[in-house]
């Protein structure tokens, strides 16, 4: 595989907010996992643990959390960001604008705006729904290879022509997730990815966020190499 094939299949992947609800074959499925679980993990431990979710048992999942999220407190196990300030506040205010003007929220509609983010919970129309959780005792470190394990799921994904979307807003209700897949207390609920075939129509699929510039966030030292 050369460069070039690599970032295409990067720049083709993007969370995709709006999906189809034709089924992904079993088959499809398997792929993506297989694929996705040759993503390095500290003492090759592949701390995660995935629950999949399809056709039926997606939407009796988005029903009952739907209406667990309409009324219940969010208790997240791992604890949310306590802050985005600086670039970071201002890269998360950017791709949050380019979503509501996509789906046609004013900005300061409050209420038009929370709308669309409960949408999360509508798993936003996916017929697939993977929960992703760790093991307690592994502490962070195990949480940085599930966040590697989420790369490789959608790159296999977007290579399978498979859209998706990482959800961090679901683990909000972790211990709804653990009832529901019947989960021990001791695995952490991460996130969860929804996916299936993009609604290429769907106006929160139409736009894509930016990156910055190297010199925000790299430092080189040392010798530069000619290439
Ligand atoms: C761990 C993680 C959790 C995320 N949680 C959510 C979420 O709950 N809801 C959502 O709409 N997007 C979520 N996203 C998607 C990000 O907003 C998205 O990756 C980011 O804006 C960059 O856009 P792109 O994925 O289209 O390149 C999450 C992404 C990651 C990696």
């Amino acid at each position: 595989m050369q460069y070039d094939d690599f970032t295409a299949l990067l720049g083709a992947r993007y969370s995709c907010r709006g999906f189809r609800s034709d089924p992904v074959s079993e088959d499809t499925i398997t792929k993506i996992l297989t694929a996705a679980q040759k993503v390095p993990s500290w003492c090759n431990a592949q701390p995660w643990q995935v629950d999949v979710t399809m056709g039926t048992e997606t939407d009796r999942l988005r029903e009952a959390l739907y209406s667990h999220a309409m009324t219940a407190a969010q208790t997240p196990d791992v604890p949310w960001p306590s802050a985005y300030t600086g670039a970071h506040q201002s890269r998360r205010k950017r791709c949050g604008l380019q979503l509501y003007d996509s789906v046609g929220v004013e900005r300061g509609d409050r209420a038009a705006s929370a709308r669309q983010m409960t949408e999360n919970f509508h798993l936003f129309g996916a017929p697939c729904f993977a929960l992703l959780t760790a093991p307690a005792e592994l502490g962070p470190y195990a949480y940085l290879d599930c966040g590697g394990f989420i790369t490789g799921f959608t790159l296999a994904a977007a290579s399978l022509g498979i859209a998706s979307i990482p959800q961090a807003a679901v683990a909000a209700y972790a211990p709804f997730l653990r009832d529901w897949f019947d989960l021990p207390d001791d695995r952490i609920v991460l996130c969860g990815i929804s996916f299936g075939y993009a609604d290429e129509t769907h106006p929160a699929n139409g736009f894509r966020t930016s990156r910055a510039p190297l010199d925000e966030w790299v430092r080189l030292s040392g010798q530069k190499e000619k290439t």
